[in-house]
């Protein structure tokens, strides 16, 4: 079997019963979108795709620490005997994708760009809103809470105030993530994705008011 076989095998197993938002199911989607993007923006369809195939194998979650993960990767590309260089590149994107401190550090590569839309994508459009619902009801948080009417450019005050909920976590996630695409396919896929939670939200709180 090639690599890429090889490496879906691997993860799937790993992530089979994986319940933090990081399922195998949301691999395969970011693995399918980066060869899309790649695609058009003539990346480098094999790195985009191990590291999509990787990218949440090294997350804090799933391992003691960041570096024990970091060398679980590495240790799984030396087995597959992947040369040095293209091992340095796919463990630098699936560092620098998954920083956790804010927008993280900028970019280098084409490939990092791609596959980090790829993985953003995931988090917004319909499938962005039952993963924000998913997370929020295994916190055991509310769909919302309503002490104040959310909107963008909302004051941090304003913001504990609803602090946890899922409808919170649109204004202070994933409304954000359509300016921070890298690429030009990545941004129109997110102009659509993007437009239909704000649709999804205007409906949403049409309900919750009675007006519909
Ligand atoms: P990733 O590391 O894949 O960028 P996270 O681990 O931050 O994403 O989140 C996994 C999923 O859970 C995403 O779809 C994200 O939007 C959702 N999520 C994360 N934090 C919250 C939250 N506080 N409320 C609701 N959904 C959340
Ligand atoms: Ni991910």
């Amino acid at each position: 079997m090639d690599p890429i076989n090889l490496t879906r095998d691997f993860v799937k197993k790993e992530l089979e019963n994986e319940g933090t938002g990081h399922d195998w199911w949301h691999i395969e989607r970011v693995t399918n979108l980066a060869n899309r993007i790649a695609d058009e923006e003539n990346a480098d369809p094999f790195i985009c795709t191990m590291s999509a195939l990787l990218h949440d194998l090294a997350d804090e979650k799933l391992n003691e620490s960041e570096e024990a993960g970091l060398k679980r990767v590495k240790n799984w590309l030396d087995d597959l005997k992947i040369p040095q260089l293209q091992q340095e590149h796919i463990l630098y994107i699936i560092k620098t994708i998954s920083y956790k401190g804010g927008q993280g550090p900028k970019l280098t590569s084409l490939e990092a760009k791609v596959v980090q839309d790829a993985d953003r994508l995931d988090a917004i459009g319909a499938i962005g809103i039952a993963r924000c619902f998913t997370y929020a009801g295994s916190k055991g948080n509310l769909i919302h809470h309503p002490d104040v009417e959310p909107r963008e450019g909302m004051t941090k005050e304003e913001y504990s105030k609803r602090d946890g909920t899922a409808i919170n976590h649109f204004y202070e996630k994933l409304l954000k993530l359509k300016d921070l695409m890298n690429t030009r396919t990545g941004y129109n896929i997110a102009k659509e994705r993007h437009n239909m939670m704000k649709q999804f939200l205007a409906e949403f709180f049409d309900e919750w008011s009675g007006k519909k």
